[in-house]
């Protein structure tokens, strides 16, 4: 990317927002527990970085329905989310968590306010771009998983390719390196119904990372599955921003898996009420933990 380059002016560039994949970056192995989010120290270099966050939400509201029924779901939400961190959404019931979500994920539009994406005004694109924009750079993981019933998990994988026109091969290969990351190898072929609930989830997480997105939006990607299992999901979601960049969000109403974000946002009637950073994210302690245990065994402590 060559700074000066302003997605706001040229439409959206891929360049300009896919994540940073920091894999060989050795510094990524001693990051102390206080460090700040990590990705965004070397995802930041970028001149886009300067000026805007990822997602800048401004007075946004969302009111479904009409006249006398009319239901506001949003009452101006006022939100800044930098590239690479881990946010949870957190709220009661009703509050507007997956509304929000939706329109980040511009899977909806707002009926007021501003929404910018890096830069770029969503709210005044139209439908084909809105569409182009949520695949190219959002993967949504849901409470239910969403998959395909009688498709192998390799196919649920590969649709989102599909859609993208990739070839056949090329799909076949990314879905197998994104089924490998989340931990199932050899589990392609099987369907869904042939897989426990956390195997479900983590298939629809690779369908989700297949196309390399910038943000992953999770709506309660933990609400179907016991502590074990949700554990696990955590875990993949802390790798995925932690090693790869990759923007989380994620609404949950379970305090311990809030617990991971590196943020944790609450909602309350349509608005954000609070808003508080996490200085000790789980997978931060457990990661300081892996890494102290590495020093001792090389110290041969
Ligand atoms: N498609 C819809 N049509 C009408 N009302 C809706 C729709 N989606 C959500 N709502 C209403 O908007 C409010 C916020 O919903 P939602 O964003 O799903 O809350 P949360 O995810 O925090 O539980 C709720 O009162 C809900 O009933
Ligand atoms: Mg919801």
């Amino acid at each position: 990317m060559k700074p000066g380059d302003d997605p706001a002016q040229g439409g959206l560039t891929a360049d300009l927002i896919m994540p940073e994949r920091p894999a060989g970056d050795p510094s990524a192995a001693d990051r102390s527990a206080t460090d700040r989010p990590a990705p965004q120290g070397s995802a930041a270099s970028g001149a886009a970085q300067a000026g805007s966050p990822l997602i800048r939400l401004r007075g946004i509201r969302k009111i479904y329905g009409e006249g006398a029924t009319a239901l506001h779901a949003l009452r101006g939400v006022d939100l800044d989310i930098d590239r690479g961190d881990f946010v949870a959404i957190m709220g009661p019931s009703g509050s507007g968590k997956s509304t929000a979500m939706n329109l980040i994920g511009c899977l909806d539009r707002p009926s007021g306010g501003q929404y910018e994406f890096l830069g770029a005004r969503v709210e005044a694109l139209d439908r084909d771009q809105r569409a182009r924009l949520r695949r190219r750079y959002f993967g949504f993981i849901f409470q239910g998983f969403n998959l395909l019933a009688r498709t192998s998990a390799q196919e649920n994988v590969e649709l989102p390719l599909l859609y993208r026109g990739e070839s056949r091969a090329e799909r076949h290969r990314l879905a197998a390196r994104a089924l490998a990351s989340v931990g199932l190898t050899g589990w392609e072929h099987h369907t869904p119904a042939e897989l426990s609930g956390g195997q479900q989830q983590r298939v629809a997480i690779a369908r989700a990372i297949v196309t390399e997105p910038a943000v992953l939006l999770a709506d309660e990607p933990t609400g179907n599955l016991d502590t074990h299992r949700s554990r696990e999901i955590m875990e993949l979601l802390w790798r995925l921003n932690a090693d790869r960049g990759i923007t989380v969000l994620m609404v949950t109403h379970e305090p311990e898996m809030a617990a991971w974000a590196r943020r944790i946002v609450h909602f309350v009637d349509g608005m954000v009420d609070s808003d508080r950073r996490n200085e000790q994210p789980t997978g931060l302690a457990a990661d300081a933990q892996a890494a102290a245990a590495k020093t001792n065994e090389l110290e041969g402590a």
